[in-house]
């Protein structure tokens, strides 16, 4: 199908219609993270050469599995993560919160590997439980991982981590779970854009013995 558009318009009076080919890559990128969003953030922490800690945050992140429990983040061509990660094939997922919003944004600055990302952002190196990672001592949560494999998509290296152990701290729990609002994470946008939580919703599912015989639309759990 031909694209309706030769780059993004300023103004669109018809559907957009676009063939990634079409457009210029930073175009599509742009348009890709505009419309896959809220995206949370892996804040990878890892020890380079000579332990040197490196800390880096990465959007194109997600749980994608819990028994047991995995993650996968996807690194843009070959950062100095990903080459510590193949070096040593352990990570740190450290959960973003408001409140280490500012020091994560720094952390994406393009150090050498030599430099200690750590100490440039004035963050805490803790050791982890289980690997030989650090972890952010400031981050209110984290998931200790070990690398199961790595695979290759577009420009994207997809780092697939098994979680051997997580860290949570009390001020984040309530009534036996963590609590969204306590948590406070960080959502990430296109471009420098950021969200918080908005309002929260509950919205039950149906199983097929409640919907099955009743007329259509009926059984469709609706908004209070
Ligand atoms: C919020 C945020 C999300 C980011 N997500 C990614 C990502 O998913 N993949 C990626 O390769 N870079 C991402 N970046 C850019 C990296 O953090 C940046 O290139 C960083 O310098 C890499 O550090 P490193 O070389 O120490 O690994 C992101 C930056 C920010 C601020």
């Amino acid at each position: 199908m031909r694209s309706s558009h030769p780059g993004p318009p300023p103004h669109l009076d018809a559907p957009l219609e676009v063939s990634p080919a079409d457009w210029e890559p930073r175009q599509i990128y742009y348009l890709m993270t505009g419309l896959v969003v809220p995206r949370p953030i892996a804040w990878v922490s890892t020890f380079g050469d000579r332990g040197i800690g490196n800390v880096a945050p990465h959007s194109y992140f997600n749980v994608v599995a819990h028994d047991p429990p995995h993650v996968v983040f996807s690194s843009s061509g070959t950062k100095d993560t990903l080459r510590n990660i193949r070096a040593r094939r352990e990570f740190v997922v450290n959960i973003v919160t408001m409140d280490v919003v500012e020091a994560m944004n720094f952390t994406a600055t393009d150090f050498p590997p030599d430099e200690d990302e750590f100490a440039w952002a004035q963050l805490t190196p803790a050791p982890a439980a289980v690997v030989d990672a650090p972890r952010v001592a400031e981050a209110k949560a984290h998931l200790e991982c070990r690398l199961v494999e790595e695979v290759a998509a577009g420009n994207g290296n997809i780092v697939v981590g098994e979680v051997v152990h997580l860290h949570v701290d009390p001020s984040v729990w309530r009534d036996g779970r963590v609590d969204p609002v306590l948590l406070d994470p960080v959502c990430r946008l296109a471009g420098s854009g950021y969200a918080r939580l908005g309002a929260l919703f509950d919205l039950p599912r149906r199983r097929w013995d409640d919907v099955e015989g009743s007329p259509p639309g009926a059984a469709i759990p609706r908004l209070e």
